[in-house]
């Protein structure tokens, strides 16, 4: 059973819920503001964890509170934090994010520290191998996603792509994702930008995911209260079953019920 490396971002999401979104130029009253852990990568770190894999986390906080308690936070799901740096004078990153009654949202990131990734900060991926999992997603810097995923391919590793803000990486990137993970949205950005990755996972909302011939449908959440967490519950339970050795199409059918047991609560993560 390999193990899951996750290179991304780790944010404190300050959660408002609203009726409706607001149009621009308008000013709408919410509820309470709630603060969340979240970031894509975290995110996808604690999903792939709480599905059985063995994590570590390529990352950047900032020397603040915040920094120390996502430090924990980590920990407390047995994520490996030794490779997560600490940038003196900046923040550890936050997002506003707008949960309207449907479940929708709108999200603002201020990367803040995880601006910060360099690809100095991938020594740790030395130590991947065959079997191991890579997972990348696009709140830290794009050539540092692409020179992880060229070192993960060198050790023989996997890597897993979540195209998540979407930005367009060099051709030779998008071929050695085994897969790239896009949503609808981003994979009509991908064809607009004429590029065609060797290997294309499109989750569809509702209507499933579709990874190649492998066709999987949604599954239905219990309740919908906030959708925030749902794709990057499914990107990290993907990459936790594919490090263990399980069936693409298995691995989807695990991803579509963490993404359905993800929006039954308020915050990206549990
Ligand atoms: O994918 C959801 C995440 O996007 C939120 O947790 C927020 O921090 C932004 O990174």
């Amino acid at each position: 059973m390999g193990a899951v490396v996750v290179l991304g971002s780790l944010n404190i999401d300050s959660v408002v819920e609203v009726e409706r979104h607001p149009q621009p130029g308008e000013t709408l009253i919410g509820g309470d503001v709630v603060k969340h852990f979240g970031g894509k990568g975290a995110n996808q770190a604690i999903a792939a964890a709480r599905a059985g894999a063995k994590v570590g986390f390529v990352g950047r906080v900032g020397d603040d509170a915040d920094g120390d308690a996502y430090l924990q936070r980590l920990a407390s799901f047995g994520i490996d934090t030794m490779h997560v740096a600490r940038t003196s004078g900046v923040p550890t990153g936050h997002a506003a994010i707008a949960v309207d009654g449907s479940g929708e949202n709108t999200i603002i990131v201020s990367p803040g520290a995880n601006a910060r990734v360099t690809v100095g900060d991938l020594a740790p991926l030395g130590s991947l191998g065959a079997g191991d999992v890579l997972l990348c997603s696009l709140e830290v810097d794009t050539a540092v996603v692409a020179e992880a995923v060229r070192i993960a391919a060198a050790r023989g590793a996997r890597s897993v792509v979540n195209l998540a803000p979407y930005a367009p990486l060099p051709a030779d990137v998008l071929d050695l994702a085994d897969p790239v993970v896009v949503n609808k949205h981003e994979n009509a950005l991908l064809w607009a930008d004429d590029l065609v990755p060797r290997s294309v996972l499109v989750t569809l909302g509702g209507e499933g995911s579709r990874w190649g011939q492998n066709v999987v449908p949604a599954q239905k959440a219990a309740a919908v209260v906030d959708t925030t967490g749902a794709g990057d519950s499914y990107c990290g339970t993907l990459a936790a079953a594919l490090a263990a050795g399980v069936a693409d199409a298995d691995a989807m059918e695990a991803a579509s019920a963490a993404a359905a047991l993800s929006v039954t609560w308020l915050g990206a993560q549990p």
